[in-house]
């Protein structure tokens, strides 16, 4: 193992690679201590669209991974040489973007001659974590929520459980179309955030999916966030049909109330019922002040240690991916075959891809 580079730090250095979206991340961390993190978006290419762009994507990585892996590597004053293993998004994600990224680490790990981790996208997102606040516990609850996903998961190490999942839209998802509703820029999500800020969250009662006594007994940690979003479209077409004028804070806080409430009450309850005290919350969307707020609160009162990722870390990058690898290597997950390929619908169990069908 070399041992330039994060000085005091121990542990193998990982290269991460992401690209499941619009961002193509590449970072190097030596085991849980980040050494560089860059991150190229190609968002401004698909904003004039309303949303991601497949095709666009993946030739926006075309052109910004090799950019991106030279400057991280200059910026950690590392040489290629010096890296142990190779950790790049698998998936889930979108298939293009994925087999960039996935087609480049593969060639540096066999070039390089070290493993090749494919490691899940969504899980990445929460063990993230462990490069601010230090390695998870035995047992960690992690509430994943971006805007392709919205996932509750047990993290024991190396085994992965999945408790439950949105049945439609994700949270970031659901805040996106809303956004497009109420006009604002895509993505949305951080526009509801900062209108919904000065909103009276309690003005209109919006829907709380899959909440009645009924649901909650088939789907006690599921989550279905596409009836809210309806509710609000239809909340605001009728007001604008009508010539009536609205507050669109209060739109935007009541919204994001009853997403936050849902999000947090289900939560809780599965660090209940799994006896779970410590809980992870990343992805995208755990920027959301609502989420953040609510979660804090209710944790503290439940006697729950609450990690979150900083911000940098929570929307897309390749730290998270490059800790994902360290986090395979340190429970001894078996690296990838290097014939694996991209896998959009990777199983949030798991963490590594095995290329097993
Ligand atoms: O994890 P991420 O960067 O990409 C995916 O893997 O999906 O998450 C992006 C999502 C978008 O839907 C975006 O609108 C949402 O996260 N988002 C927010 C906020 N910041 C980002 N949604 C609500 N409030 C925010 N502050
Ligand atoms: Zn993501």
């Amino acid at each position: 193992m070399g041992t330039s580079g994060g000085s005091g730090a121990s542990g193998p250095l990982v290269l991460g690679i992401e690209t499941s979206c619009d961002e193509t991340g590449v970072a190097l961390t030596r085991g849980f201590t980040l050494l560089h993190d860059s991150v190229a978006s190609s968002m401004e290419e698909h904003a004039r669209f309303g949303g991601i762009v497949p095709e666009v994507a993946s030739r926006a990585h075309l052109d910004a991974l090799l950019p991106t892996l030279e400057a991280t590597l200059a910026a950690a004053d590392l040489p290629l040489g010096a890296i142990d293993a190779v950790a790049a998004t698998a998936g889930p994600g979108l298939m293009g973007s994925l087999t960039v990224g996935l087609a480049a680490a593969k060639a540096l790990a066999m070039a390089l001659k070290v493993p090749l981790y494919g490691v899940n996208h969504v899980l990445a997102h929460a063990l993230v974590d462990q490069l601010s606040h230090g390695p998870l516990p035995p047992r960690t609850l992690a509430l994943v929520v971006s805007g392709g996903h919205t996932s509750l998961l047990v993290i024991e190490g190396a085994k992965v459980t999945e408790l439950g999942q949105t049945l439609d839209d994700a949270a970031g998802e659901a805040f996106d179309k809303v956004g497009r509703v109420l006009g604002l820029p895509f993505p949305g999500g951080p526009h509801i955030d900062r209108l919904a800020r000065e909103g009276d969250p309690h003005a209109i009662a919006f829907p709380r999916g899959l909440t009645r006594r009924q649901d909650l007994e088939r789907h006690p940690f599921d989550f279905s966030f596409s009836g809210v979003k309806t509710a609000v479209a239809r909340w605001v077409e009728a007001r604008e049909d009508a010539h009536e004028s609205f507050n669109v804070h209060d739109v935007a806080a009541s919204f994001a109330e009853a997403v936050a409430d849902v999000l947090v009450q289900k939560t809780i309850a599965a660090c209940r019922e799994t006896k779970i005290e410590t809980l992870v919350i990343g992805g995208g969307f755990s920027a959301n002040s609502q989420l953040r707020e609510k979660a804090a609160k209710a944790c503290a009162d439940a006697g729950i240690e609450a990690r979150i990722p900083p911000l940098r870390h929570c929307t897309d990058n390749g730290a998270m991916i490059a800790a994902a690898g360290a986090h395979a290597i340190l429970h001894d997950i078996n690296p990838s075959p290097l014939g694996i390929g991209a896998d959009s619908s990777l199983p949030m169990t798991e963490l590594v891809a095995t290329g097993q069908p």
